[in-house]
């Protein structure tokens, strides 16, 4: 089965995401490892453009993140590659180089938990459960302040922006799918949201 975990930065998805999948005896899957990947080798000197980066680049997520062999797993997490990995999140060629991508994985006929932004919606909107995952602007600023280390006010301002690029964008913006279960996390611990999670993914495969 394919459970797609969706909503926006700061929502607790790769958290709560990776606890499903390990519940679920799944594969978890992070889209957005791979939109910063490109965005981390699109941004070196003499790259070539993030289109054609994403086209060229094998990109593997496992324990660790890497391009083509070399290990990316810290370097993709940098503020800067953060940044740029909104922007080249809006480019359609990108897109459509790493739904393709998405796509291979997931239609292996094992089990997934695939967390991003476009995969209840895009990616795989035959997935058997989509959760739309949420929080309050303020505790996602400070989830994320905490997880990185700096000042909640710093962080809350750059989330914004980057939460207004992506629910902007022209192409495939971060929308809940129709039939996605919202979850807002603001008050929930961890192990609330994944029991609820894992239950409704129990229903949904005993239908
Ligand atoms: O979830 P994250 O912060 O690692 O995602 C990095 C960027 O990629 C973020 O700006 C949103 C974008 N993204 C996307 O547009 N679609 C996805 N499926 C996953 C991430």
């Amino acid at each position: 089965m394919i459970i797609a975990i969706d909503g926006p930065a700061g929502a607790g998805k790769s958290t709560v995401a990776r606890a499903v999948a390990e519940a679920m005896g799944a594969t978890y899957l992070d889209s957005g490892a791979m939109y910063r990947v490109v965005a981390l080798l699109s941004m070196r000197d003499g790259a070539p453009g993030p289109a054609a980066v994403a086209g060229a680049t094998t990109i593997g997520l496992g324990e660790a993140v890497t391009a083509n062999g070399e290990d990316v797993t810290t370097a993709i997490r940098a503020p800067e590659v953060t940044a740029r990995a909104s922007e080249v999140a809006a480019l359609p060629e990108v897109r459509a180089e790493l739904v393709e991508k998405q796509r291979g994985l997931l239609n292996d006929g094992g089990d997934w938990v695939a967390e991003g932004r476009d995969i209840g919606t895009v990616v795989a909107p035959q997935a058997e459960l989509k959760i739309f995952l949420t929080a309050s602007e303020e505790e996602r600023a400070r989830r994320r302040a905490h997880e990185l280390g700096l000042d909640a006010a710093d962080v809350r301002g750059a989330q914004a922006e980057r939460d207004r690029r992506d629910a902007t964008r022209d192409y495939s913006p971060l929308v809940a799918a129709a039939d996605a279960v919202r979850v807002d996390t603001t008050d929930l611990e961890l192990p609330e949201v994944v029991d609820r999670i894992v239950g409704l993914a129990r229903k949904a495969v005993a239908r």
